[in-house]
């Protein structure tokens, strides 16, 4: 994973190394503050050496003009690294997503992809940048301090050798307890936030049947929960806070007393080793804090990583090695003897379609009805593949499916399904999805069709109008009319329309109907409807139950046969 994590530097290698040599040269620049202190007190002072002094003291101010550039390309350029490789694992996250099969969508809800493509990958990059840089800007600083001492006086180095590990060791114990229980206190408002949300969105109903005893139970529940949860986190950010500033305080006595210890004893001999001790000594502070800080950084980061990775190593949908080459798919469309089965994410399964066969011949319509859960959506998207089956196969003027790319099968097939998805943007980029080269005249011409040019010219901004979540908003039959026309413009041989109307009411039902019979004229078709009047005219008509086909045959046939569909028809129509 590791190897995998830095192959995204490759392509910054030089910012890369550019970042971490200026970060190797801040912590060096760092360590000449003391040893100047520690020449001016020895030597300069004692000796009245003016001019040396101030010539040091200019070396220190130059050095110090360095660092703060070094500083600002750090800054600056490895934030820039960071979001770069941001961008590029973002870029092929998105991609990657792209390509999965419609059951990792059942599976992930779209607040979490959306949380692996953006939050997850803010961290990732973070981690990108400061892990390299603080992890060599703290040793170097603290290896540095060291080695400066133990050029010094090897006993003063060994001082601070015993001392910093036991408080980094401590701080970083303390600190992950403490963002631990911070962690829970964030779940626990997360669960009051949630209380609240339903009981407000529920207030109607809460305040009709006057129960808001029991809303006040569920809330106070979360809330004391919460205030619990938080205490707790607070308790440990105090433990942290003081065991984190007597460490410190306890740092500096050590320096001062053990320093003026060995002094007295004079195994430290000039005061100017003894206050470059000191010095360094406080110089440790930034590094270690640092050092703990990337620790949990790192936790983060590699979390966030390994996540990404996991969506990565999902297999997209295949493509067939050898894919016949055909500009569209059409046909009769043959069901043989199709087995399928929905798989969770623990690989359970829930068979849906067994042994079913049969076939819809070129240019007629075929109707499905059936209790709902009998599997007609799912038959409607075997066809486009977005499915993969588990026995027998599908085929489409004799093509098996498989054996054509993804993208020529789907340009064969167009889908109008009960719930309309508008993308944020105009009118007219909605009605392009149906075929993206299309121009400005063709759009309106499927518009036409579908009815919904008069009502698109009344619009302020005709065609340029806003829809979507931050649009206009459409009625259902509007935007109905808006996937119609994306179907007319697409202009496949194959239409599938499932429960298309189911949503609107009788009226506007009449109304699109006319529009979709059009749009069915000299297409393959499948029709899925729960209201027997849409389905009366199909050239056949499959009942399905649980998978199976319990009968087939025209309207006045099964009306005849006096089956199940004669029962559907007549509780229907009689009221
Ligand atoms: N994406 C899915 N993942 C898992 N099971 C599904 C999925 N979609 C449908 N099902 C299940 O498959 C069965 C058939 O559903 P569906 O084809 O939608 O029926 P219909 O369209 O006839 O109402 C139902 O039991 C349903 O719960
Ligand atoms: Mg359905």
């Amino acid at each position: 994973m590791i190897s995998k994590f830095f192959a995204y530097f490759k392509p910054h290698k030089k910012l890369f190394i550019i970042d971490l040599v200026s970060s190797f040269l801040i912590a060096v620049c760092n360590l000449f503050y003391p040893f100047v202190t520690r020449v001016i007190i020895n030597d300069f002072v004692p000796n009245k050496l003016l001019t040396l002094m101030l010539v040091w003291g200019g070396a220190l101010l130059l050095v110090y003009a360095v660092k703060a550039a070094l500083t600002f390309i750090v800054n600056y350029w490895g934030h820039v690294l960071g979001v770069r490789i941001q961008a590029d694992m973002r870029r092929k996250l998105f991609r990657h997503v792209e390509t999965l099969p419609f059951s990792f969508f059942d599976e992930n809800r779209t607040g979490t992809i959306m949380s692996r493509i953006v939050n997850d990958l803010f961290e990732v990059s973070e981690l990108c940048h400061h892990g390299p840089e603080d992890t060599l800007m703290s040793v170097i600083s603290i290896v540095g301090a060291i080695v400066m001492l133990a050029l010094i006086n090897g006993w003063l180095a060994l001082i601070v050798v015993v001392f910093v590990p036991l408080m980094v060791l401590f701080a970083v114990k303390m600190r992950g307890r403490m963002l631990d229980a911070f962690e829970k206190s964030r779940e626990k408002i997360a669960e009051v936030n949630a209380s609240i949300e339903s009981s407000v969105s529920g207030i109607r109903v809460s305040k009709a049947y006057t129960a808001s005893r029991k809303e006040d139970e569920k809330f106070d529940k979360s809330n004391e929960e919460f205030k619990a949860a938080r205490t707790a986190a607070y308790k440990n950010m105090g433990i942290f806070q003081s065991g984190m500033s007597l460490f410190n305080d306890i740092l500096y006595l050590v320096a001062i007393v053990g320093g003026g210890v060995l002094f007295y004893f004079g195994i430290v001999e000039n005061p100017g080793d003894y206050a470059a001790f000191i010095l360094y000594v406080t110089m440790l502070l930034t590094p270690i804090r640092t050092l703990v800080n990337l620790f949990e950084q790192i936790t983060d980061g590699l979390a966030g990583f390994k996540r990404f990775q996991n969506i990565l190593d999902k297999e997209p949908e295949s493509e067939p090695e050898h894919p016949v080459e055909v500009s569209l798919l059409r046909g009769d469309i043959c069901f043989e003897h199709v087995d399928f089965a929905y798989k969770d994410s623990e690989n359970r399964e829930n068979h849906v379609l067994e042994d079913l066969s049969f076939t819809i011949d070129e240019g007629k319509t075929v109707a499905l009805v059936g209790s709902s859960g009998g599997g007609k959506t799912t038959i409607c998207h075997l066809i486009p593949r977005f499915y993969e089956l588990d026995g027998g196969r599908i085929t489409v003027g004799g093509i098996d499916i498989r054996d054509v790319r993804r993208e020529t099968l789907r340009k064969s097939i167009g889908i109008v399904a009960q719930d309309v998805f508008l993308y944020g943007g105009t009118i007219r980029d909605n009605i392009a999805y149906g075929d993206l080269d299309a121009g400005d005249e063709d759009i309106v011409r499927a518009a036409k069709l579908a009815n919904i040019h008069e009502f698109i010219e009344t619009l302020p901004d005709g065609y340029d109008t806003q829809v979507g979540e931050r649009g206009v908003k459409l009625s259902g039959g509007q935007k109905q009319r808006v996937s119609i026309a994306r179907a007319f413009l697409k202009n496949p041989p194959i239409l599938i329309l499932d429960e298309a109307t189911s949503a609107l009411d009788n009226v506007t039902e009449m109304q699109i109907q006319d529009s979709l019979e059009k749009l069915s004229e000299g297409r393959t078709c499948i029709v899925v409807a729960h209201r027997l009047s849409t389905v009366q005219n199909a050239d056949e008509i499959i009942v399905l139950s649980e998978g199976k086909i319990r009968e087939r045959g025209t309207h006045a046939q099964l009306l005849a046969q006096g089956g199940e569909y004669a029962a559907l028809y007549y509780k229907t129509f009689r009221s």
